[in-house]
């Protein structure tokens, strides 16, 4: 077992409340846990924290810094009869049963806003890497094959002009939709709902299947929920054009992989950018690996020194907040809060 911290109760006086953090974060966020009475340890193990470490260690936490890959679920939910508050380090949260938490008084945080311009330009650079084949001009350069200059040498997909079809335009929709203004893009979006602002890109609002028809590129921002579990499925790809790029950052389960790996194996759309995967981490076997027309990175999404600081300062504000008492700021279920 690979755990660290543990300030103990400290002289006999009231318990510290115990928090136990799946991972390292960057030291400067640490310090109100430090300065703090609190009782604190985490995971410095490699990969993933194990199942059991998470069982074990929330069965006496009274919080929790967890990251988009520890499923809080109902069966931890029960292991844990002091926890208060789980604070996620990611905006996403598909990894909390939500409707569990709330039955049980327990606070659920997440992390929005301060990885919103990184994660665009990730997205952004992914897209420019597939279209322009980044991955198969550096492929080429190391196998020695290079030979001669020619016209339609490695030739891609252009942008400028090209209309970019953007599934969920919420905040990091809308700062992709910024930078694909800049390369001379047309933007239409499709959703739930159309979306205030939205005219500020001049963006379309389409039916998803209208906007799958029609794009040239198609970037994916919506959440993982059961409405958008394999919304990108083998129907949808198919209404794709042959040209079309497609771009995931949101997480791997809103397309189905193993439809795309056909797909993109057959040729039936242009490429991929691809940050996220149904399996996370993903296996160096796996199929999507070996296809020439898949640029690939590991979830890095928000990974720049200063985001991922954003992100583990808001996760511990959430948390230290939630234990005091207060409404965190980032709260997703009020309800809890408010009764
Ligand atoms: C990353 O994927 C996040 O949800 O923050």
């Amino acid at each position: 077992m690979t755990v660290s911290g543990g300030n103990g109760n400290g002289n006999g006086r009231q318990p510290k409340p115990r928090v136990f953090l799946s991972g390292i974060l960057p030291a400067p966020a640490l310090q109100p846990l430090q300065e703090g009475e609190f009782d604190c340890a985490w995971w410095e193990g490699e990969g993933n924290l194990p199942r059991e470490v998470l069982r074990r260690e929330a069965a006496g936490a009274d919080g929790l810094v967890t990251f988009l890959n520890d499923r809080v679920d109902e069966e931890l939910l029960n292991l844990a009869p002091r926890l208060k508050i789980v604070a996620n380090v990611a905006v996403g949260y598909d990894n909390f049963d939500l409707a569990a938490a709330t039955r049980r008084g327990i606070l659920l945080t997440n992390t929005p806003g301060v990885l919103t311009e990184a994660t665009a330009d990730l997205t952004f650079g992914l897209l420019l890497a597939a279209a322009r084949r980044f991955g198969e001009g550096r492929r080429l350069l190391d196998s020695g094959r290079w030979q001669a200059w020619y016209p339609l040498l490695l030739a891609g997909q252009e942008l400028n002009g090209a209309t970019l079809g953007i599934v969920g335009l919420g905040r990091i929709g809308q700062a992709v939709a910024r930078r694909a203004l800049a390369f001379g893009m047309k933007i239409a979006y499709a959703g739930r709902r159309p979306v205030a602002g939205a005219a500020r890109f001049g963006a379309e609002f389409r039916p998803l299947d209208e906007l799958l028809r029609t794009a040239d590129f198609v970037s994916l921002h919506c959440p993982l929920t059961p409405q958008t579990f394999h919304l990108i499925g083998r129907k949808e790809i198919a209404m794709m054009k042959p040209t079309a790029v497609l771009v995931n950052t949101s997480r791997g389960a809103v397309v189905d992989q193993g439809a795309l790996v056909e797909a993109l194996g057959a040729g039936r759309i242009f490429a991929a950018g691809l940050d996220v995967f149904e399996e996370e981490p993903l296996a160096p076997e796996h199929p999507l690996l070996s296809l020439p027309n898949v640029v690939c990175t590991p979830h890095l999404g928000s990974a720049t020194h200063s985001t991922r600081l954003g992100m583990a300062r808001l996760a511990v504000e959430n948390l230290v907040r939630g234990l005091a008492g207060e409404r965190p700021p980032n709260l997703l279920n009020p309800e809890v809060f408010d009764r």
